[in-house]
């Protein structure tokens, strides 16, 4: 790690933690779904709050060559009742992906299921969404949250995953004990998705530095495209594409054995550009009310998104221009 680089860094660790802390405040939360001029920006990230209005989104990036995930937005519930809506949500999605022939195909994050109740609300939840999941031959992701629950949802995972085989999980290269995590899930024949990590974690548990995290990505991504069982690359790193690019070329590894992911509303040139090389391209599409803390992960991902949004609540406090 430069010096350079640290100096470069710690202004956006400082913001990264500042909006990814801002994320876990629920009642920040419900201002925010009021002020009207957060919404053109959140429908950057966020495909609708309806399940219409994603069917309408999903059509259309079928229509431009794109797979896609569905992530219907919720995390963090707090009774059992909220995490059997969730399951019911889950189901309602899957059930309209198989009626008009889109993938199926969902992500899902376990505290959304109840991980944070307890270990049997949770188990029942996810087992609820792989069963339905299973009888569609869909295919169910289990996203990735903070570190202190690796473990957890990593167990969780292994004990359904005989529910509905059509399963991964994802694991985060900022994570100092990946390296360990993905050649045990390489034993097992595990669909990964790799992506770089959106917490904002400890030193002690987590690489800080962007160079480290990149390296620790490439290192991983290499490990699964030679012996990971179709691998998931999310990321929207332009220069780290490059670099997978190169290597699957030089060893052979040809587009079916791997997809790229990326979020929707993000890096639309490069997700374009990926089809047109004839790589495969999954698009995370989010969508539902509980936009909030999907949002400000996504606002701590890129400084100038926040900047973006300042300018435009600024503008709005003054009022029409004249
Ligand atoms: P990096 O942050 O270096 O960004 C590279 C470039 O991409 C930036 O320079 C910018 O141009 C663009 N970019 C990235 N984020 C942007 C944003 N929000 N707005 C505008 N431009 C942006 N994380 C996690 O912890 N658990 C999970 O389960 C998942 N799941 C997941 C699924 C999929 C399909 C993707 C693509 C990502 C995730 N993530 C995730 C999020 C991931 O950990 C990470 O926070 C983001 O992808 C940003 O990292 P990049 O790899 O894009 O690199």
């Amino acid at each position: 790690m430069t010096a350079n680089g640290m100096l470069h860094d710690a202004p956006e660790r400082a913001l990264r933690s500042l909006f990814v802390g801002l994320s876990h405040r629920r009642s920040l939360g419900r201002l925010a779904v009021n002020v009207p001029v957060t919404r053109p920006m959140v429908g950057r990230f966020v495909a609708g709050e309806t399940l219409p209005e994603v069917l309408e989104s999903l059509e259309r990036l079928r229509g431009a060559g794109f797979m896609t995930t569905v992530d219907v937005l919720g995390e963090s519930v707090a009774s059992a009742e909220e995490c059997g809506s969730a399951a019911g949500r889950y189901e309602e999605t899957l059930g309209a992906l198989a009626d008009r022939g889109l993938d199926r195909n969902v992500s899902l994050k376990l505290t959304q299921m109840g991980l944070d109740i307890s270990r049997d609300v949770c188990l029942e939840t996810v087992a609820r969404v792989m069963r339905a999941a299973a009888a569609l031959g869909a295919f169910v992701r289990v996203d990735m949250e903070e570190h202190s629950k690796t473990d957890r949802t990593l167990a969780i995972w292994r004990e359904l995953r005989p529910i509905n085989p059509e399963t991964g999980v994802v694991i985060q290269a900022a994570l100092r004990r990946s390296g360990a995590d993905i050649e045990a899930l390489i034993a097992e024949g595990a669909r990964v998705r790799l992506c770089k990590g959106a917490y904002n974690e400890p030193a002690s548990v987590a690489f800080r530095a962007r160079e480290e995290v990149d390296a620790s990505y490439e290192t991983l991504a290499r490990r699964l495209l030679r012996d990971g069982a179709y691998p998931a690359l999310a990321t929207h790193d332009g220069r780290l594409i490059g670099r997978l690019l190169r290597f699957v070329d030089a060893e052979g590894i040809p587009p079916e054995r791997y997809e790229f992911q990326m979020l929707y509303g993000v890096r639309r040139d490069l997700q374009a550009e990926l089809l047109r090389r004839g790589q495969r391209v999954r698009v995370y599409v989010p969508y539902g009310t509980e936009w909030y803390p999907y949002f400000m992960r996504r606002l701590a991902e890129k400084p100038a998104n926040v900047t973006f949004l300042l300018r435009s609540l600024l503008k709005e406090g003054r009022g029409p221009a004249a």
